[in-house]
């Protein structure tokens, strides 16, 4: 079978982990539980994921001149992902994310506060040697954490050069028409699909409609995670649903949507079917949700092959 040629352009981040049974209202102090670091940032989590998964992968993005940007290039480079054009600004340090595990006796909740540093000084210059390059890949992914510039940029590179594109809208913000009409897929979760489109999929009948809003705005196929409800995927002929899996006690959600991304990216490029690709994609992030931290927590091809079985 065919090794999927992956190009990931986007953040690299040092995620700052709390966990606590309960955070704190404004002005009050309370008494955590533990502290860890990990390798993150959504891009190169999907870059991870995507390497973890059998696939040849190259990121391009931005650390600062600072440990926690080696750190991050060295978590790169133990899952095998080329990270030849991984750049160190002189001008902003490594992007931090204070990530809050919230763990009580019924449900484990995450946030996010992402301050993305270096990720933010990446410009088209520096990413322009992809005109010479970009048609190598089977497949394009993005993300949110870097300058919309370049989002803009190499879609429409990869669209000039015939190579799918996946924009995973996260963090949500407006989606300019240009880039939308480069994309062959968007993956927003139901938050961003909601902030996006100004519908909330909770429904059979507001799911639909969201799909058909992201289509109308351009972009060719929609894939909206929508948690332990599993994920739908439209492309304008069916709207087809595909359950999520159950791998055991959620113990940090964190990078769920990223190794799904990562790993139906993974399973197009090879030349699965969407079905077969939703179904691996959602074994990836069963996995994913069931260990701490997000590059530490993403599971190799082995381990999902063996949930595959039983699924
Ligand atoms: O999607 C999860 C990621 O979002 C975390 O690793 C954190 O770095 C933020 O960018």
């Amino acid at each position: 079978m065919k090794t999927p040629n992956i190009l990931v352009v986007g953040s690299l981040v040092m995620d700052l982990i709390v966990t606590a049974t309960r955070f704190p209202d404004a002005g009050e102090s309370v008494v955590g539980k533990e502290f860890r670091t990990a390798p993150g940032g959504k891009g190169a989590n999907q870059a991870v994921q995507a390497a973890r998964l059998g696939a040849n992968v190259t990121m391009v993005g931005m650390v600062g001149e600072d440990a926690f940007g080696q750190q991050l290039i060295d978590s790169l480079r133990k899952s095998g992902v080329n990270t030849a054009h991984v750049m160190t600004a002189k001008t902003a340090p490594t992007a931090i994310a204070n990530i809050q595990i919230q763990q009580t006796d019924t449900e484990t909740q995450n946030r996010i506060l992402v301050v993305l540093g270096a990720n933010n000084e990446l410009r088209v210059a520096d990413v322009s040697f992809l005109e010479d390059t970009i048609a190598r890949y089977d497949i394009v992914l993005l993300q949110n954490e870097i300058p919309e510039e370049i989002n803009v940029y190499v879609a429409a590179l990869a669209k000039a050069a015939g190579v799918p594109v996946m924009l995973n809208p996260a963090p949500a913000r407006p989606i300019p028409s240009e880039l939308i009409a480069c994309l062959t897929y968007i993956s927003p979760n139901e938050y961003e699909a909601a902030l996006i489109t100004g519908v909330t999929p909770e429904d059979e009948q507001t799911v639909a409609q969201a799909v058909a809003k992201l289509r109308e705005m351009g972009t060719q196929n929609v894939l909206i995670t929508l948690g332990s409800r599993g994920c739908v995927y439209g492309d304008g002929k069916s709207l087809l649903r595909s359950p999520s899996v159950d791998c055991g006690r959620v113990v940090d959600p964190t990078a769920a949507g990223d190794s799904f991304v990562g790993a139906f990216c993974v399973a197009v490029a090879k030349g699965d079917t969407i079905e077969d690709a939703l179904r691996f994609a959602n074994c990836t992030a069963g996995l994913t949700v069931c260990k701490m931290g997000a590059q530490t927590s993403l599971p190799t091809l082995e381990a999902v092959q063996e949930v595959m079985k039983r699924v």
